[in-house]
């Protein structure tokens, strides 16, 4: 069995899925709102393609897959896709990225198919904040339900993503920071990073962890720690005594492409080594030929660029991405 690790020495066992580009909200930081060309349906990996792919990489080392989109829940049926990925020889671990609008109805299918833990995107506490951020009515309702659907079907851990933006988010850091007192959840502030649709609000309303991280210190101290399952890019924290705990994710003010595990497939079949730049391989092509995926794939990690070069206020890191929502975050 050959281990998947790159050029510079990372082992790749984790992959992302966008199973849709297509998405219910329309984040600020995210998605234009309007704009973007949708995939055409035979441009979009079916089911049994994506497993496929998953098929091909698991005996090479891949180990954890996570559903995103877009936003994975607006795909029909995508707790069939959850057995199928579990069904594949050495999958250990499935997770979904969500904005949990539609979370409260398949809580209970995902988890019964193999999804054992969540991300939600929460980016503030007050409904019409919400609402505002995400540029559709009634969703922080619907986001509650689907919250509280999570914790009673037992996804474990469950993450909180909070997007900072200033002057839009960055006075609740006190009050997102104190749920982790009392409710098991992870809650993850995110710096916000630039893409084409969103040139202005990340060069006007960016806000550090090292800033958010300071104004959670006026609540109480934090001790660090490990952080819950997941072994991604941020590093935690957590209250004296919490139930949960506070992560920070820093693409902007701390790099951590050294510690990078994965790799990136977006809906329409290309693999990315990266979130950010211009590399990827189209494996839908070959997939639908019926070719071996294989040597496209350990390709495609020989070339996993050391880092990200995203700039402050630039759309020039990005590597042409508008939206995150087309790669998966
Ligand atoms: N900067 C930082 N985070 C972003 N997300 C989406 N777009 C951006 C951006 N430009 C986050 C979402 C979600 C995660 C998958 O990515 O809030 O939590
Ligand atoms: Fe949709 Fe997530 Fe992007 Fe918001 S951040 S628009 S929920 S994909």
């Amino acid at each position: 069995m050959t281990a998947m690790t790159d050029g510079f020495g990372r082992r790749i066992e984790y992959l992302r899925v966008s199973v849709t580009d297509k998405c219910n909200l329309r984040c600020v930081y995210c998605m234009p709102l309007e704009g973007l060309d949708w995939l055409r349906r035979d441009e979009i990996l079916t089911y049994e393609e994506i497993a496929g792919v998953v098929s091909v990489m698991a005996p090479l080392g891949l180990r954890k897959v996570r559903f995103t989109g877009g936003e994975p829940l607006v795909r029909r049926d995508l707790a069939e896709l959850v057995r199928m990925t579990a069904a594949v020889d050495g999958i250990e671990d499935i997770s979904l990225s969500t904005n949990a609008v539609l979370l409260e109805a398949q809580a209970d299918e995902l988890r019964e198919a193999g999804v054992n833990r969540v991300n939600i995107s929460l980016d503030s506490l007050q409904p019409e904040r919400v609402d505002a951020i995400a540029r559709r009515p009634d969703s922080f309702q619907k986001i509650m339900a689907g919250l509280d659907a999570a914790e009673r079907v037992g996804f474990d851990p469950i993450k909180i993503n909070v997007v900072l933006i200033r002057g839009q988010n960055d006075d609740e850091i006190h009050e997102l920071a104190r749920i982790t007192r009392e409710r098991p959840w992870h809650v993850r502030f995110i710096e916000l990073m630039p893409t084409g649709s969103n040139l202005d609000l990340s060069r006007d309303a960016y806000l550090s962890c090292t800033e958010a991280l300071e104004r959670v210190r006026e609540v109480d101290a934090l001790e660090p720690v490990g952080g819950p399952t997941g072994n991604g890019p941020a590093a935690y924290y957590r209250f004296p005594g919490a139930a949960g705990s506070i992560g920070v994710i820093t693409p902007m003010s701390h790099n951590f492409c050294d510690r990078c595990n994965r790799m990136r497939l977006t809906a329409d079949g290309h693999l990315r080594p990266c979130l950010f730049g211009d590399i990827q391989t189209n494996l839908r092509e070959p997939l639908r030929a019926g070719e071996d995926l294989r040597p496209l794939i350990e390709e495609t990690l020989r070339i996993k660029p050391e880092r990200h070069d995203l700039v402050q206020g630039s759309a020039s890191g990005s590597g042409g991405l508008v939206a995150l929502s087309q790669t998966g975050g």
